[in-house]
C-alpha cells in the first residue's frame, strides 16, 4: 500500500473574513499533515476558498462590489490566515480558476455519461446561508410566516429549470460502503447519523441554477450554473491534476486519505460527494472527519453579539504556537469547543511556558553553566533509562493517536510526558551534584535528550517553538523526523550547544487585551 497521504480542508466562502472557526480547521488540518510528513510520509495538503454560488451575488450586491472583486479581497484574506497560522499546505486552490472550471465540468460530463443526470424544474425551499435545499419538514416557522432551515437561516421558495442528479439511486451504494468501510465517516456519532439519514431514503438533487450566472457553465447548456456544492465538492480532485489522468500529483495522492471539514457540512461530504464520484466513476476519499464548532467565551459567535474571534488579533496578541496549542489541546477534535481567553491564558503558562519552556532552560542553562555548553557524556543509571523508556512510549501513544485524528490525546500524552521529565528532573536534582559532575552530566544529558524527543513529536503542533528548541540542541534538520524521536540512541556527548534563550512566552491574563 502507498505511504502517500492527501488531507484537505473545507474551502470557506470567501463571502466574509475569516474567523477563528475557520483558523481552528486550518489548525488542526496542519498538524495533520506535519505529522504524517514528520512519519515520513510523501504529503499534500489542500485549502483554499469557494468562491461561487448565490450567497458570493448576495454579499456582493449588498456592498455595492462586482462578485469578482469581493472574491478576490476576501480569498486573499484567508490566504493570509494561512501563512500568518505557518501553515504547511503545498497548494491554495480557489474554484474560480480556470483548472477547476475543466475538471468540474469533465465531472459533469461523466455523471452525464452515466445517466445520472436529468433535467426538469426544481421548486422548493432554499437557504442562501447554507447553500442548500430543504424539505418542508426540515424547517421551523417563526414570525410573519417566515421560515428556517435547522441552521437558523432564512429560506426561500425557489422555482427554476433544474438538472436533477439521480442521488435516490446511490442510496443502497452509499449503505454498503459505510458498511465495508466503517473509517469513512468520523467520529462514529457522525456516522450513525449519516446511516440513519440514508436509510431514511435520497431525494434527486437539484444540480443546476438559472437565476444567476456566478458558477460553472453546465456543458452544453446555456444559462445554466452549476449548484455550488458540485463545484466545490470537486475541487479537492481539481487540485491532484484532474481531468490529467496522468498527472503526478494525481497518480500519487487521489483518492485523498481525508477530508477534515466542520459538522455542519457533513451530509453534502459523506452523500453528495461519494454518489458524484461513484457516478462518474471514480475513487472515493478514504475518510471524512468532522470537528465541532467553537464558541466564544461560552457564547455562539455573532456579528449581531459582536463576539467573533478574528484570529489576526489574536495571532499579532500572542503569537501562533501559542494559538495553535489551545485549538489542539483544549478541544477535543470532533467535539465542540470554546475560544476563552482566561483558558487560553492558562493552557499556555501552564503547558508551553512552564512544562516545556522551564525544563528546556533549566538543563540547557545548566549544561551552560556547568559545562561549558558543550553536552556531557552520560552514563545513565535504571532512572534515566526510565525516563527515556517514558518519552519513547508517550511518542508512540502519539503516533498511535494521529492515525484516528485523536489530536487532543496526542498533544495530552506529549503533556504527560513533559510532566514525567520534569519529576524526573525535580528527583534528580542536578543542582546538588556540584561535588559528582559526571552524574550531574548524566542528568542534563538525560533531560536534554528527553527535551529533543518532546521537542520532534511537538513540531507539527507548535512548529516555530520546536525548531528553535532543536536549534538549542544542535539537532541537524534531517534528525528531526519521528524516527528519530523514537531511536534508541539520543543526543552525542560532545556537542557545542549554542547559547540557551527561552522558547515560551508567559502572558499575563491581567495585562491581556480584552476581545
Ligand atoms: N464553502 C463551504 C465548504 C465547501 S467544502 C467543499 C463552507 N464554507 S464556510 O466558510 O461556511 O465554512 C468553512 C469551514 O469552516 C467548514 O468546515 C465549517 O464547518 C467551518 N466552520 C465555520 N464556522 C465554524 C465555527 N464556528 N467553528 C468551527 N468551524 C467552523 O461551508
Amino acid at each position: 500500500m502507498s505511504t502517500s497521504f492527501y488531507v484537505t480542508t473545507a474551502i470557506a466562502y470567501p463571502n466574509g473574513e475569516p474567523h477563528i472557526g475557520h483558523a481552528y480547521e486550518m489548525i488542526a488540518t496542519d498538524a495533520i499533515a506535519r505529522w504524517a510528513r514528520l512519519e515520513g510520509r510523501p504529503t499534500f495538503f489542500l485549502t483554499g476558498t469557494d468562491e461561487h454560488g448565490i450567497k458570493m451575488v448576495q454579499t456582493a450586491a449588498a456592498q455595492g462590489l462586482p462578485v469578482r472583486e469581493l472574491a478576490d479581497r476576501n480569498s486573499a484574506r484567508f490566504r493570509e490566515l494561512a501563512g500568518l497560522l505557518g501553515l504547511s499546505n503545498d497548494d491554495f486552490i480557489r474554484t474560480t480558476e480556470q483548472r477547476h472550471y475543466d475538471s468540474v465540468q469533465e465531472i459533469w460530463r461523466r455523471m452525464l455519461k452515466s445517466g445520472d443526470i436529468y433535467e426538469g424544474a426544481y421548486e422548493g425551499w432554499y437557504s442562501v446561508r447554507d447553500e442548500a435545499y430543504f424539505d418542508e419538514a426540515e424547517l421551523t416557522e417563526g414570525e410573519g410566516g417566515k421560515k428556517f432551515a435547522p441552521s437558523g437561516a432564512e429560506v426561500t421558495w425557489v422555482r427554476e429549470p433544474s438538472f436533477f442528479f439521480r442521488l435516490s439511486a446511490y442510496a443502497d451504494r452509499l449503505l454498503a460502503h459505510y458498511e465495508a468501510h466503517p473509517e469513512f465517516i468520523a467520529p462514529d456519532e457522525r456516522r450513525n447519523e449519516i446511516v440513519s439519514f440514508v436509510k431514511g431514503g435520497l431525494r434527486d438533487l437539484s444540480i443546476s441554477r438559472t437565476t444567476f450566472d456566478w458558477g460553472i457553465p453546465v456543458p452544453d447548456a446555456p444559462g445554466h450554473v452549476m449548484y455550488v456544492w458540485v463545484d466545490a465538492l470537486t475541487n479537492y480532485i481539481t487540485a491532484t491534476g484532474f481531468p490529467d489522468e496522468d498527472a503526478a500529483r494525481y497518480k500519487a495522492f487521489w483518492p485523498a486519505n481525508l477530508h477534515v471539514i466542520g459538522k455542519d457540512i457533513i451530509r453534502f461530504h459523506t452523500v453528495y460527494w461519494p454518489a458524484f464520484l461513484m457516478s462518474a466513476n471514480l475513487p472515493l476519499p478514504r475518510r471524512v472527519f468532522a470537528h465541532g464548532f467553537l464558541t466564544s467565551e461560552g457564547k455562539k459567535m455573532s456579528k449581531s453579539l459582536g463576539n467573533v474571534v478574528d484570529p489576526l488579533t489574536e495571532l499579532d496578541s500572542y503569537g501562533t504556537d501559542p494559538v495553535r496549542w489551545y485549538c489542539l489541546r483544549e478541544i477535543s477534535f470532533g467535539q465542540d469547543g470554546d475560544w476563552g481567553r482566561e483558558k487560553f491564558i492558562n493552557r499556555n503558562n501552564a503547558d508551553l511556558a512552564n512544562n516545556f519552556g522551564n525544563l528546556a532552560q533549566r538543563s540547557l542553562a545548566m549544561i551552560q553553566k556547568n559545562f561549558a555548553g558543550v553536552l556531557p557524556v552520560a552514563t545513565p543509571t535504571e532512572a534515566d533509562k526510565a525516563i527515556i523508556g517514558v518519552a519513547v512510549k508517550a511518542i508512540a501513544a502519539m503516533n498511535t493517536a494521529m492515525q484516528t485524528q485523536l489530536i487532543h490525546e496526542a498533544t495530552a500524552e506529549l503533556v504527560g510526558l513533559l510532566n514525567a521529565a520534569n519529576l524526573y528532573f525535580a528527583d534528580q536534582a542536578p543542582w546538588g551534584l556540584k561535588e559528582d559532575l559526571p552524574r550531574m552530566g548524566t542528568i542534563l544529558h538525560t533531560t536534554a535528550d528527553v527535551v529533543r524527543r518532546a521537542a520532534i513529536a511537538a513540531q507539527p503542533f507548535v512548529p516555530t517553538a520546536a525548531a528553535k528548541m532543536l536549534d538549542l540542541l544542535a539537532v541537524p534538520p534531517t534528525e528531526r523526523a519521528l524516527s528519530d524521536a523514537l531511536r534508541p540512541q539520543g543526543l552525542v556527548a560532545g556537542t557545542v550547544l549554542p547559547q540557551p534563550e527561552p522558547v515560551f512566552r508567559k502572558f499575563d491574563l491581567k495585562a491581556s487585551a480584552a476581545p
